[in-house]
């Protein structure tokens, strides 16, 4: 079950990344002629909702793997872990705030908080491969 747990939340990371991409469709979008404008959003919003499921996976399955395999408590992992939960709690943040609150109709909060939540993703990764290297 462990090896499912970890194959659906590196899975889920690839839907993230789709999410990451919007960083550069978003831009493209804002510039484009009418038509093509509405179709890249349709997109940049479809790309969103994919990467607003690959986060609740990647914390539905982290949890299942950290109860799995290391007993459910994080202290007892590299301090590596710690700081990967931070960057993941600072991506959610970010998300929940350039989706779900007021913010979401402001462009410059939206694109400041997305590349937050880029930036705060990819750092996960790292430390995610620092930790169970
Ligand atoms: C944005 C969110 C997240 C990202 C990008 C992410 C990324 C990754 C990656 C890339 C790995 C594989 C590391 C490797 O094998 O070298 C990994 C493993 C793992 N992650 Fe996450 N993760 C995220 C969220 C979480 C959360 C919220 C938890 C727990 C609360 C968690 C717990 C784990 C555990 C326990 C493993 C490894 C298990 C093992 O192979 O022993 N992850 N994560």
């Amino acid at each position: 079950m462990f090896a499912a747990a970890k194959f659906v939340h590196l899975v889920s990371l690839g839907l993230v990344a789709l999410a990451i991409a919007n960083a550069f469709l978003g831009p493209r979008a804002a510039r484009a002629a009418a038509p093509v404008r509405n179709e890249l959003f349709a997109v940049i919003a479809l790309f969103g909702r994919l990467g607003r499921i690959g986060l609740l996976l990647l914390w539905l399955t982290g949890i299942w793997m950290l109860f799995d395999r290391y007993g459910g408590n994080p202290a007892g992992l590299p301090a590596t872990f710690l700081w990967k939960l931070g960057f993941v709690v600072a991506a959610t943040i970010g998300v929940i705030v350039i989706d779900y609150t007021p913010w979401r109709h402001h462009p410059p909060v939206v694109a400041i908080g997305g590349l937050i939540a880029d930036a705060a993703i990819v750092v996960a990764v790292l430390l995610a491969v620092l930790t169970f290297n």
